[in-house]
């Protein structure tokens, strides 16, 4: 293989720097709402206890520009303390010498937790002399952040540089498991939602390889405004689209969506055709119309990918779209792959996991590997073994 798998490495009584994707959602009040992608790692942490290895663990926590007390790892490192049965150390730092004094008091076997990686604008820039201070920290590099592999940022392609590496047991099984949707059998039917733009970026990609390709949530917004619907106050982002991507019959957008006031369970609804959106209300999910033609296309499809919440189905009265395209899908005579944060919270939610051929830890990383592109992640993992062995 191009790239070091655990087997290839040897970290029996090494420090051992791990990039984990623990960016779980929350609610207001930091309660960990879907647990997937913490217990997604454990068998590559318990690999590397049974080692003997000193386990450091790092992720980032959603997108902060600097330290944010709310978005601090503390929660994260409690619920894997429970989910391990064994104390995790929180450190409230990730690098410079108080860590290092920190790790070095460490024994083999023993897991530690860095503090959110994002606290550092450094993180997200890539800055080189930050990804040598995380390097410092330890012998060998282990990326097991599958949902990160489509971001090049320190902890993930600048570490990798300076340590010896290798990926995973999660990267590896999903890589495994999205091969499904990537070599695709057809018909194949992309369901890509949710509210990252830089999703859309990576979906305009995939409509040359999906037979059909629905668009909704925030993404189905930016494609009702590009073909020219009045969508009110509904959420937007600012990005233009390839026309030949707009105007494709390929691509599907809503025909009807729910429409509230304000977003809030006590919100007044409605559902309209979205050529009616009134103004003032915004879109809050797919109306049955919608839900019937994606059922249509499902009937006749091999392979499903499905990534984002077509609605904001945390609030309960904008929760039906969400929750029954999960059903149909995990009902579907089809291969389904589903991937992202908040579709696993939609989908353990509604208890609809084993419904699903695959239920991916990522969102826009298992997005951009259906769609063939080279995960910068995976990318690191190539030069790093050509570098180290
Ligand atoms: C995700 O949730 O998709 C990953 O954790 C990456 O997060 P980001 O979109 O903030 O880079
Ligand atoms: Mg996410």
């Amino acid at each position: 293989m191009k790239f070091n798998t655990l087997k290839d490495v040897d970290v029996e009584g090494k420090r051992v720097l791990v990039r984990v994707d623990f960016n779980v959602p929350m609610d207001k009040k930091g309660k960990i709402l879907d647990d997937r992608r913490i217990k997604a790692v454990i068998p590559t942490i318990n690999y590397l206890t049974k080692k003997k290895a000193v386990v450091i663990l790092m992720s980032h926590l959603g997108r902060p520009k600097k330290i944010n007390d709310k978005l601090r790892m503390d929660p994260i490192a409690k619920r894997l303390s429970k989910l391990l049965k064994t104390n995790v150390i929180k450190l409230d730092d990730c690098l410079g010498a108080t860590v290092e004094d920190q790790i070095n008091e460490m024994q083999t076997g023993e897991v530690c937790l860095l503090e959110n990686l994002r606290f550092y604008p450094e993180e997200t820039k890539n800055d080189k002399l930050f990804a040598q201070g995380l390097a410092e920290l330890a012998n060998v590099y282990v990326n097991d952040a599958f949902a990160t592999l489509h971001r090049a940022h320190a902890s993930v392609v600048g570490v990798p540089h300076f340590l010896p590496s290798c990926v995973g047991l999660l990267v590896m099984k999903e890589v495994k498991q999205l091969e499904k949707a990537r070599k695709a059998r057809k018909p194949f039917f992309a369901i890509i939602c949710g509210a990252k733009e830089d999703k859309l970026r990576v979906a305009e990609k995939m409509f040359t390889k999906a037979s059909n390709l629905f668009i909704g949530g925030v993404l189905g917004n930016i494609l009702l405004k590009a073909r020219g619907f009045k969508i009110g106050k509904s959420k937007i982002e600012k990005i233009k689209l390839q026309k030949k991507f707009v105007n494709s019959t390929k691509v599907i957008a809503p025909e009807d969506v729910v429409v509230a006031n304000r977003i809030a369970q006590g919100a007044k609804t409605k559902i309209v055709a979205v050529s009616d959106i009134p103004t003032g209300w915004m879109i809050v999910d797919i109306g049955p119309k919608t839900l019937k033609r994606i059922k249509e296309i499902v009937g006749h499809s091999r392979t499903v990918f499905w990534s984002g919440p077509p609605g904001l189905f945390e609030i309960p009265k904008f929760s039906k779209g969400t929750k029954a395209l999960a059903k149909m899908l995990a009902g579907a005579n089809a291969v389904t792959i589903a991937g992202g944060g908040d579709t696993a919270e939609a989908i353990d939610q509604f208890k609809l996991d084993r419904g699903f051929t695959h239920v991916s830890t990522g969102g826009g990383a298992s997005v951009a590997y259906v769609e063939g592109a080279e995960l910068p992640g995976m990318k690191a993992m190539i030069e790093s073994k050509k570098r180290f062995g």
